[in-house]
């Protein structure tokens, strides 16, 4: 994501790490790195091995895949979080500084109920579940991840939508006493992230508080994002502080920056390119072959309605 340079990520951030990545799966697929430790499975598992709070009587969502999941190390260490850096291993070594208690986020513009809501409230105000995504980032690499929260569309019926809302604007923490990559315009701060008013109803649309069965690392985006698991990975805005309802189409942060490379919609699309990635294919984290990416990330049939008509070329 990053605009230092055109080159930018590929070949200089992300491939040694990649590499070695590729490496540690093969030796894994091949035994070598359990027979090395003489533990078989205490290195290939997914099993978590953190201390964050454990979240209790989830349930399971019919929306969860069944393909595999990331492995919480790889989840929880290898993020995009420019205001902890933007290199991948960043903000797992400094979001530690982010106080994610006590939290309130604010819900207001076009809505007849304004309100605010503590993240204590916010985790009761409906029932927890694990939801398994799919996720694609638009540099090229995916995850599957288990996220906790319920639909976005819960919080939002709450504020009764005016018939003037027709977007939403997620907007995220901006404190440089908290955040040391705010010293760096990279983006406008505060991120900012938005969605038409029908894609944040739509019920894959998760306000996430948790992954693997745990609240939120930091890192990840604590102690509330939202996760859109059709559209790229940078639409998913971390650590929210307000949800605005607004008539016109907000400006998002990657828009500003690079308004040529990201659309408002941000949907995947393996026939649209981003001008400096292919988005055909993808190379899920931990597999060595790249797959080929699907439409709306292989949530067509659920989403692909709130398009019908759309040039999504134009739209992207
Ligand atoms: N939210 C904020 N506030 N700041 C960010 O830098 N990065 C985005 C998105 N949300 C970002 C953000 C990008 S580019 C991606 S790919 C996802 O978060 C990454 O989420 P993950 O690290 O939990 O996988």
């Amino acid at each position: 994501m990053l605009i230092r340079h055109p080159s930018d990520i590929a070949p200089s951030e992300i491939t040694p790490r990649e590499v070695y990545r590729h490496r540690r799966a093969f030796l894994r697929s091949a035994g070598l790195l359990a027979a090395a430790a003489g533990a078989g499975g205490l290195l290939t598992s997914t099993a978590p091995a953190r201390g964050a709070t454990r979240l209790a009587g989830l349930r399971q969502s019919p929306f969860s895949t069944d393909e595999a999941q990331t492995p919480y190390k790889d989840v929880t260490t290898y993020n995009n979080y420019y205001e902890f850096g933007t290199d991948k291993d960043e903000p797992a070594d400094n979001a530690h500084t982010l106080k994610t208690r006590p939290w309130t986020i604010a819900i207001e513009g076009e809505v007849r109920k304004a309100y605010s809501i503590g993240v204590e409230e916010l985790l009761k105000l409906a029932p927890l579940e694990e939801r398994i995504y799919r996720m694609r980032c638009v540099e090229g690499w995916s995850m599957v991840i288990p996220w906790v929260g319920y639909s976005l569309s819960e919080l939002i019926k709450r504020a009764e939508p005016t018939g003037n809302a027709r977007f939403v604007e997620f907007v995220t923490l901006a404190d440089p006493r908290q955040m040391p990559g705010l010293a760096y315009p990279v983006l406008k701060w505060p991120y900012v992230e938005g969605l038409r008013l029908d894609e944040a109803m739509h019920p894959l649309t998760l306000l996430c508080v948790g992954l693997y069965g745990e609240l939120l690392p930091n890192q990840n985006g604590a102690p509330v994002r939202v996760v859109i698991p059709w559209k790229y990975g940078f639409k998913s805005g971390k650590s929210i502080v307000k949800i605005r309802f607004t008539a016109t189409q907000p400006r998002t942060a990657w828009n500003i920056a690079q308004p040529r490379e990201y659309g408002f919609y941000s949907n995947v699309n393996p026939q649209v390119d981003h001008p400096r990635w292919s988005q055909a294919r993808e190379r899920r984290i931990g597999e060595f072959r790249k797959r080929p990416t699907l439409m709306f990330n292989g949530y067509a049939e659920q989403v692909a309605s709130l398009y019908a008509g759309m040039d999504l070329k134009k739209n992207f």
